[in-house]
């Protein structure tokens, strides 16, 4: 018996031992170009598949949804999925999922690297060493702000904000942290962390990092009041998204010396930037680099497929987002 392989799309390539474990039991449409899919080409190519494995940069709406009529799983190859309209997927029967846990640490690492980067001048001095100008060295050259001892606010306290936490510990910073939902105090003591409000966090923290998804309720969290209550020898630190932040607000903050300084690795307009950010000279600016190194790159890509398979046998795939569509309501 000849076993009917079931559509998909992916919408570009990953590594290899995904795409693997999709050719044995899927047939596999994969996007020839090394760049994003067009809202057309999208279209195009999901009408006739059962499945999808989109990036973040893929925006599924309900018209993408719509056509494909034999649409049953959306496979996100991200911990975030506000590029997916969740919604209008459970309300046609289509499972949601994500890749959560496998890039926490990479994540967390990235952030840490980003902090101590914009802190200490590391791209500027690398600039410096580059372009001849180190003629020796001089007491008053590239001073940045320490980061030992100083006080962390983190602003959402999941999985990525955790794992941020006990990498604090060995710098002997206090860690400040701000959720909607407060942790146990066991696990507040575990990570030696103090609960503040989100303006007593601002006001006092010298490095203020963003680990919130966006929602509805985080878009511009951080704007021109939020930048305002900061110090102006502090930091702020964004690897969750873009428009979390008030870019435009940030730039003028940076312009006029509001705060210290910021490293980014999302913006609110992906791929672009506000206008005079990259003018600047204090901020580090990444290219959404968070999760990316190769083993965490490829769980990623082995988690999504595996989502996308257990999806398209009418199984509850293990990181579901609405899970309701498979188990019915009341679950
Ligand atoms: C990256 O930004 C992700 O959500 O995985
Ligand atoms: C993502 O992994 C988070 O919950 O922070």
């Amino acid at each position: 018996m000849r076993i009917v392989k079931k559509k998909v799309l992916v919408t570009r390539r990953l590594p290899d031992e995904a795409l693997r474990l999709l050719d044995d039991t899927c047939e596999v449409e994969l996007n020839p170009y090394d760049r994003v899919m067009t809202r057309d080409e999208l279209i195009e190519g999901i009408r006739d598949k059962e499945g999808i494995l989109c990036l973040l940069t893929d925006t599924i709406t309900a018209e993408v949804m719509d056509a494909a009529v034999h649409l049953k799983v959306i496979s996100n190859y991200a911990v975030g999925f506000d590029n997916v309209d969740v919604k209008a997927a459970t309300g046609r029967g289509i499972v949601v999922t994500n890749t959560p846990g496998v890039l926490t640490e990479t994540s967390a690492d990235l952030t840490w690297a980003l902090l101590m980067a914009t802190a200490r001048r590391i791209v500027e001095a690398d600039a410096f060493m580059r372009n001849g100008k180190y003629t020796g060295w001089g007491p008053m050259m590239l001073l940045g702000g320490d980061v030992y001892g100083k006080t962390l606010g983190l602003v959402g306290m999941g999985r990525i904000g955790c794992a941020v936490a006990r990498r604090a510990a060995g710098f002997n910073m206090r860690v400040l942290y701000y959720d909607v939902n407060r942790l146990s105090e066991d696990e507040e003591k575990a990570l030696n962390l103090e609960y503040s409000g989100f303006d007593e966090l601002l006001k006092e923290a010298d490095f203020v990092s963003l680990h919130v998804p966006l929602l509805p309720s985080t878009r511009h969290l951080v704007g021109a009041r939020e930048l305002s209550l900061m110090k102006p020898t502090s930091y702020l630190i964004n690897t969750s998204r873009g428009p979390v932040v008030d870019e435009k607000a940030l730039v003028e903050a940076l312009r006029s010396g509001k705060i210290a300084g910021a490293g980014l690795d999302v913006y609110e307009n992906e791929p672009e930037m506000a206008p005079g950010l990259p003018e600047l000279e204090n901020v580090v600016l990444l290219p959404h680099i968070a999760s990316a190194s190769v083993e965490t790159r490829t769980k990623m890509g082995i988690m999504a497929a595996q989502n996308l398979i257990a999806g398209l046998r009418g199984e509850l795939p293990p990181n579901c987002v609405n899970p309701e569509v498979v188990s019915g309501p009341g679950c």
